[in-house]
């Protein structure tokens, strides 16, 4: 499914880099490192590009509070506050979960409901798990990769003129 989807990830990748395209200075982790890998992910598992946005928010707030000193105490505030969205992205992956028993579709949480091991299938519950390690594995790992490897091409500018040079002549046609 991952390899299928990177003329997607190509689009969608041009698409936010088009919206800071005339602003001259931006943000990178803002445009492009943080939202990607969300977006893609949403579109692996099928969520609709109209709830994609309150996906994405659901994320960023439980995924803001991985980014804290884990040695910190969270108050009970933050964990009240992150236990109620956690409750509302886990209802509404059931309710697209259950949706998609009724109807698959191409997406990730329809083969997930059609895998079977030995006899067996995962319940609902075990595939919400699933998607949350997916977005917990899958988004702060690409968002750091995306914005060290910008790093590390800025400060061996030679290496990154020979990768631009070899993609431009590899691939011409996608640039
Ligand atoms: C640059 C980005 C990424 C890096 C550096 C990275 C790195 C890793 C590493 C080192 C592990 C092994 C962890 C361990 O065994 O202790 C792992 C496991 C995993 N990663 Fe990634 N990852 C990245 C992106 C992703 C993405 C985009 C996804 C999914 C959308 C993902 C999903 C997973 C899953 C599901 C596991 C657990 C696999 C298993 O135990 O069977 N990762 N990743």
């Amino acid at each position: 499914m991952v390899s299928a989807l990177a003329p997607r990830i190509a689009a969608v990748t041009s698409r936010l880099l088009d919206s800071v395209r005339d602003v001259g200075r931006f943000d990178l982790i803002e445009a492009l490192a943080h939202p990607l890998p969300v977006i893609v992910i949403a579109e692996l598992l099928g969520i609709p590009a109209a709830d994609q946005a309150t996906f994405r928010g659901w994320t960023d707030a439980i995924l803001s509070i991985g980014e804290q000193d884990p040695q910190a105490q969270l108050d009970q505030a933050t964990m009240n506050r992150v236990g109620a969205i956690v409750r509302e992205l886990n209802g509404y992956l059931l309710s697209h979960i259950q949706q998609r028993r009724a109807r698959p579709d191409d997406g990730l949480i329809s083969r997930l409901l059609a895998a079977e091991v030995d006899g067996s299938r995962l319940d609902d519950e075990e595939i919400v798990g699933v998607v949350g390690l997916l977005l917990n594995a899958g988004h702060i790992t690409t968002t750091a990769l995306l914005g060290n490897a910008i790093l590390c091409l800025d400060e061996h500018p030679a290496a990154a003129a020979e990768r631009i040079m070899k993609r431009i002549t590899d691939m011409e046609p996608r640039i």
